[in-house]
């Protein structure tokens, strides 16, 4: 039987029928060659965690190339002849690193390190491909497939720019500055000088001269045929071969990259599938007078084909257009095998969808050819190729006419963020003057977004033929006419149908700007005739550091951070695959909140081959929650699995198992829920459906109403308002996941979890067995931001009982869709509120109510969080603030970065922002007359910062720019904020110094993830045993050395835990005086050895507990955010942040920056692109995926991101005179709000409307920004 053969870093390996399409090269990579530093999380190309490099000779020049792909996306049956580089392939602790992963490490760039293997690979495939020759742009350019929710980016950007030819100083003066701190030998292997490892080649060439890379031989072209019980692979290499393999059957599917089962999941395959990747016939380009592209070019080759020809061919000189737009379509990785043919069958299978190349080909009349056999081909238009019968037939090419240069063609795609995201509307221009005149022969407008029936604007076409369409009078009909021929198809997860419609249109007007003459048009409209681009970004960070203290303050990168750029940091889910074991996944209630379930009935899904049990809660030994009542913060007995009335949609029910992850989700569906009743009454999914209902009185509970002390009898105006702040997803990049391994204690459980003792107290009590017979031990968590705390403990339950049941290891890994539904997000908050305030602003009275969501159950209650922040800096003496919690059928909202403390800081500066627009202050007088007065620093802040960010003179520059725009406006706005600490605990260390060479091992009750504290807790002992950094080492946390130890959360966990350990090591140092005394100034190593032959104990532990004489303390921030906005899209653009935050004296300084810049860019996300969509019939999550939930990407940070700490700055309350810097600046972020509503509220005075306070819904998207502009017909001129 022929093989699939191919290699992963240089060792071959073969697949045979064993193999189904639906092995991914990723679940090869990790369960068969069990090499786990390759990641995944969604598993349809939206996060890039899974990228890998490969090699392979690609027809039709038979090159070899090395690019990066999506490892999820690529059936291992794809890789015959590829070469596979993984992330361990490029350097490890045995081999040493390579500079791209050393450098990524000394930048800073991971935090958790759970996407950073993406990254490194994404970046080796690049730098290989173009030897190394890189511009700074480029390399900014091409990680828009790569999310990353820790970092903010900024300092991934830095690591990668550091090799661009044209880094520039402040990089490169960073990459100095950090190699010369010299704090870990980044080769990381311990040897001699001149050592091979420091001289690892990375000339791309190079590297690859000698190497053996190619298995497949360059003749072996025949078909290749895999045959299994199920599946029929044919690999075929010509048109014949195709033709012949369709033939044999009906049944089948073509694959060409097979990337598009990204955008619309491939639930089952069916029995044939025909690889065409490698059809000669279908790739690379031939010109007649047309442009024919083979419809298996990848859209890398395309556009590199495009640049050339627009560069060297007048005729084509279109295609550059063309170029620019394809950058913006999916990403590197899915470019690099995604094909011209893959996309316009997706195109065709679902008319709905927005194809960037329909649109961009369907603009120039672009001829598809499509064949029916090797010499049968036919010619049509892409219309035409929507209709036609596609069975047997295979798309050969597409055919691009030249255009004449009296002829113009504008493109547009508008998306909700600035990268690989698809569009809300995409758009095509093609223009046809007469010759040396401005009348239109004829025009083209093709739209995607709108419709599947929706392509060609016919009407407005027809009317503008033989019109000068740079007249107003000519424009407002032609925009009439648009706007009434477009008819918008509601799509639930896609803005709204008036949103779409009248983005459509002004994109239209936006080409008619783009073309019209300058003596035609008014230059202010100029602004609107192109989209925001953004500018490379750059960044700066402004600390001191005490060197009389270091290793404390110093800044060093992580601990870890090699073992993260090379896939080496273990996370649960890398534990080795065990023999027989099993994997769980959820069975949901996909219905109505109050529906009340039956029974399950699960024979379908236990016939299928490798299906092995069904649990539902009847099963469950224990009793049936991960929320019992021994966990503190949690008063509600959660259910694992629903036993009766279904509070939320897709609450599991039962749980499926079997032989390996996919199957388990895939299963999971069949099983089916009998209802004994399903609700038909619409669900109660916000605050304010709850409010407006009959069950008001039911779910809305009193947490808690201050009253005020005093009221001011000045009252000059009274100003209402209310706030709507929606909820956010986590978006850890390792999603919900535990591993249960039985033994013959009881059960070890490797939990992503935030909290050790809580994982213990629920495992134990749903298995019923003694808590001393669970152990929970975790080396790290891929991003936890609150997510993990309580919420962790579900899966870890659900695989604990599977374990228990089975006795054997069960993985429980949540699908994103599964995550997303199923784990509750950040807690919805409503306010309205009445103040009355003199003549300067200052408040004589507030009464603020709000509300916040609990969702279905009482636990994670955040009221009281935003009770102690609501203050801030203000004097809250007039203040009546009254709480309320309320129940709404969404899953229990819990904790997320910055929980309740972003609410209630947002809803105070909302105020003040109110107060001094209604009275036309200024918003920074406003603040300040309302401040505390004493012991407060941030007046000096304020001033402090305004002069850094040159504030006041570029107040003057947004106006004059506003002034002298009128399609794009800018806002500059400063906030401040004073973020109350507060202390949890308890939580231990543990520090054991070794006899035999005086090095320390720690563990601490904390847990890892991503934030720092093993670095922090290093730098501590370091520093209060007075030895070296490379002396410590730090264990995973487990429960067992940590007991009874807090959640790691609330910012504390670092300092708390760094308490504790500075605690143990003082107990320790207490032990070794004598002996210190005894030797005279001895050396550590004899000073141990010393002790130990006495006697001494040298293992220490300490509980730090809130008894401890730590106080609660303030940390100040002040936060300038410039936006741009184009009014005409909805885009934005952040131009600068300037952020000062008191970090105290800190504990390690460049994890501080990182811990406030990756705060502040996921405030970002969730007041710009972050957007949660219900079905409001069934209450069901819509919005489940990376297609259609946007976080941040890398273009989407401040172009300009400037952070300062506060000079001279200690703490006497805190830890070593530190602070906290987790989630304040997330606080901060909510600026962009306000400098927003002042670019908007300039662009509707500019529009006739009266001046007003502008309220834009949050978040603020593209579609709310657009839609606050308030845009008529009548406002698109020219003149
Ligand atoms: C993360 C992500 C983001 C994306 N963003 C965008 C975007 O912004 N804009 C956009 O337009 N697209 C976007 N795409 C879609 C992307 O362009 C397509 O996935 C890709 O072009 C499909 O090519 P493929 O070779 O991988 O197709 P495959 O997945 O192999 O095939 C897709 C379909 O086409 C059929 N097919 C393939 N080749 C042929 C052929 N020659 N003849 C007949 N049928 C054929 C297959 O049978 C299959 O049904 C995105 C995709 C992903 C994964
Ligand atoms: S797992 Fe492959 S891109 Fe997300
Ligand atoms: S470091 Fe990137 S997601 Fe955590």
């Amino acid at each position: 039987m022929a093989l699939i053969t191919f290699k992963i870093n240089g060792k071959q390996y073969e697949a045979d029928g064993r193999y189904s399409p639906e092995v991914s090269l990723n679940d090869y990579i990790r369960t068969e060659v069990s090499l786990n530093g390759t990641k995944a999380m969604c598993h349809e190309g939206g996060c890039g965690a899974c990228i890998v490099s490969v090699q392979a000779s690609l027809p039709p020049s038979n090159e070899v190339k090395t690019f990066a792909v999506n490892s999820c996306l690529v059936s291992i049956l794809s890789c015959h002849g590829w070469e596979i580089t993984t992330v361990e392939g490029i350097g490890n602790k045995i081999i040493g690193y390579h500079e791209i992963q050393s450098r990524l490490a000394k930048f800073n760039g991971t935090q958790c390190g759970y996407c950073t293997p993406g990254w490194v690979m994404n970046f080796y495939s690049l730098y290989m491909s173009k030897n190394g020759n890189l511009t700074a742009e480029e390399i900014e350019n091409s990680f828009s497939g790569n999310i990353c929710r820790c970092t903010g980016y900024r300092a991934i950007a830095d690591a990668f720019k550091s090799f661009a030819s044209n880094s520039g100083q402040s990089v490169n003066k960073k990459l100095k500055d950090i190699e010369d701190l010299a704090i870990f030998n980044t080769c990381g292997v311990k040897c001699k000088e001149n050592c091979h490892h420091k001289k690892i080649n990375h000339n791309a060439n190079d590297n690859f001269k000698d190497n053996e890379w190619c298995i497949l031989n360059k003749d072996d072209n025949e078909t290749r045929v895999l045959k299994s019980q199920r599946y029929m692979w044919s690999k075929v290499y010509s048109l014949k071969q195709a033709f012949k393999a369709m033939k044999q059957c009906d049944n089948y599917k073509l694959i060409a990259g097979n990337t598009g089962q990204g955008v619309y999941h491939v639930k089952s395959y069916p029995d044939n599938v025909i690889d065409i990747f490698n059809i000669a016939e279908l790739k690379g380009h031939t010109q007649d007078v047309n442009l024919i592209l083979g419809a298996g070019t990848t859209l890398t080759d395309m556009v590199e084909i495009f640049l050339r020809l627009s560069a060297e061919n007048e005729d084509f000189a279109y295609l550059k257009e063309f170029y620019d737009h394809v950058d913006l379509v999916a990403h590197i990785p899915v470019k690099n095998i995604g094909t011209i043919g893959g996309n316009l069958y997706l195109k065709y299978l679902n008319n709905e969808f927005q194809s960037d190349l329909f649109v961009l080909f369907e603009t120039v009349g672009a001829m598809v050819t499509i064949a029916a056999s090797v010499n049968d081909n036919k010619i049509m238009t892409l219309l035409d190729f929507l209709n036609y019968d596609m069975r047997q037939k295979i798309i050969l090419n597409i055919v691009l006419p030249p255009l004449p240069s009296y002829c113009s063609v504008k493109t547009y795609k508008i998306m909700p963020r600035s990268q690989n995201s698809h569009a809300a509307v995409n758009a095509g221009f093609f223009f046809k003057f007469q010759k040396n005149s401005r009348i239109l022969d004829n025009i083209t407008m093709v739209f995607g977004g709108i419709s599947s029936q929706f392509t060609h604007a016919i009407q407005t076409e027809t009317i503008l033929k033989e019109k000068d369409p740079f007249t107003d009078e000519v424009l407002q009909r032609a925009l009439k006419t648009l706007y009434d021929e477009m008819i918008v198809e509601a799509a639930p997860t896609e803005p709204s149908q008036t949103y779409r419609k009248l983005l459509a249109v002004s994109l239209f007007y936006k080409s008619i700007l783009h073309l019209c003459p300058d003596d035609k048009l008014n230059p202010r409209n100029k602004s609107g005739a192109e989209i925001i681009k953004r500018v490379i970004s750059q960044g700066t960070q402004m600390y001191e550091t005490d060197k009389t203290v270091w290793p404390l303050n110093q800044p060093i990168p992580k601990l870890e951070a090699l073992l993260q750029c090379s896939g080496e940091a273990v996370f649960a889910n890398d534990l080795t695959k065990q023999n027989d074991e099993v994997y769980g996944a959820f069975v949901t209630a996909d219905v109505s909140p109050g529906s009340i379930i039956k029974k399950c009935d699960a024979i379908d899904a236990l016939k299928e081959p490798g299906v092995i049990a069904f649990y539902s809660a009847k099963d469950i030994p224990g009793e049936n929650t991960f929320t019992p009542e021994q966990i503190p913060l949690t008063a509600d007995r959660e259910e694992i699995l629903c036993s009766k009335t279904v509070k939320f949609n897709g609450q599991p029910v039962g749980i499926i198992v079997a032989n390996n992850q996919k199957l388990a989700n895939r299963v999971a569906k069949l099983v089916k829920v009998e209802y004994e009743s399903i609700n038909t009454n619409k669900p109660l999914l916000t605050i304010s459906d709850v409010l407006k209902s009959s069950e008001r009185e039911k779910r809305v509970k009193t947490f808690k109403i201050i009253e005020s002390t005093e009221t001011g009898k000045d009252v000059k105006c009274i100003i209402y308002g209310e706030i709507n702040m929606g909820s956010q997803y986590h978006y850890y990049m390792e999603t919900q996941t535990c591993v249960t391994v039985p033994n013959e204690d009881g059960m070890d459980v490797y939990a992503g979890t935030q909290w050790l003792d809580a994982t213990n107290i629920a495992v134990a009590n749903c298995l019923n067995i003694p808590v001393n017979r669970v152990n929970v031990i975790v080396r790290r968590v891929g991003g936890g931001y609150g997510g993990k705390i309580t919420r962790s403990l579900h899966v870890a339950c659900a695989a604990a009982i599977v374990s228990h049941l089975l006795n054997k290891t069960c993985r429980f890994v949540l699908s994103l869709q599964d995550n997303m539904k199923i784990i509750g997000k950040r807690a919805p908050t409503y306010c309205n509120f009445e103040v009355g305030v003199n003549k300067q602003g200052e408040i004589q009275y507030l009464k603020n109510k709000y509300y916040q969501d609990l969702g279905c159950a009482e636990n994670e209650v955040v009221a009281g969080i935003t009770l102690g922040h609501i203050g801030s800096c203000y004097t809250t003496k007039r203040w009546t603030i009254e709480a309320y919690t309320v129940h709404t059928d969404t899953p229990s909202t819990t904790w997320c970065r910055a929980p309740g403390s972003m609410e209630g800081i947002v809803m105070t500066e909302y105020i003040m922002e109110k107060i001094a627009y209604t009275l036309k202050k200024d918003p920074i007088e406003v603040r300040l007359i309302n401040m505390k007065k004493d012991d407060n620093p941030l007046p000096d802040l304020i001033n402090q910062l305004k002069t850094d960010a040159d504030f006041h003179s570029r107040e003057l520059i947004v106006q004059q720019f506003n002034k002298e725009n009128r399609w794009r406006k800018r806002g500059l706005k400063l906030m401040p904020m004073t973020y109350e600490l507060f202390y949890i605990g308890p939580y231990n260390a543990l520090v054991s110094i070794y006899h035999a060479d005086g090095t320390v091992s720690v563990t601490h009750g904390a847990v890892e993830m991503g934030q720092g504290v093993n670095t922090k807790v290093a730098q501590v002992c370091a520093h209060v045993l007075g030895i070296g950094l490379d002396k410590i080492t730090i264990k995973p946390t487990n429960s067992f050395t940590s007991p009874n130890c807090m959640a790691t959360g609330a910012s504390v966990g670092s300092e708390c835990v760094s308490y504790a350990a500075m605690k143990a090591c003082e107990i320790l140092l207490e032990r070794l005086k004598p002996f210190r005394d005894e030797l005279d100034e001895p050396e550590w190593k004899d000073l141990i050895r010393k002790a130990h032959y006495s006697g001494v104990d040298l293992q220490a532990s300490y509980m730090y507990s809130t008894n401890e004489p730590v106080k609660p303390y303030d940390i100040y921030g002040v936060v300038a955010l410039e936006v741009e906005i184009d009014c005409l899209t909805g885009n934005h653009e952040v131009k600068r942040v300037d952020l000062l935050e008191d970090t105290g004296r800190s504990l390690s300084p460049e994890i501080d920056v990182a811990q406030i810049e990756g705060a502040f860019v996921m405030g970002l996300g969730y007041w710009t692109s972050e957007k949660l969509i219900y079905d409001k019939n069934t209450g069901e999550l819509l919005t489940t995926r990376t297609w259609n939930y946007k976080p941040p990407g890398i273009k989407d940070i401040p172009a300009d991101f400037r952070i300062y700490f506060r000079r001279n700055s200690s703490n006497t309350c805190g830890v070593l005179q530190s602070k906290a810097t987790g989630e304040p600046a997330l606080c901060l972020a909510a600026v962009i709000t306000h400098a927003f509503r002042e670019a908007i509220s300039s662009a509707r005075l500019e529009a006739g409307y009266p001046e007003q306070w502008v309220d834009i819904e949050y978040p603020c998207t593209i579609e709310n920004l657009y839609m606050a502009v308030g845009h008529k017909l009548e406002h698109f001129k020219l003149k």
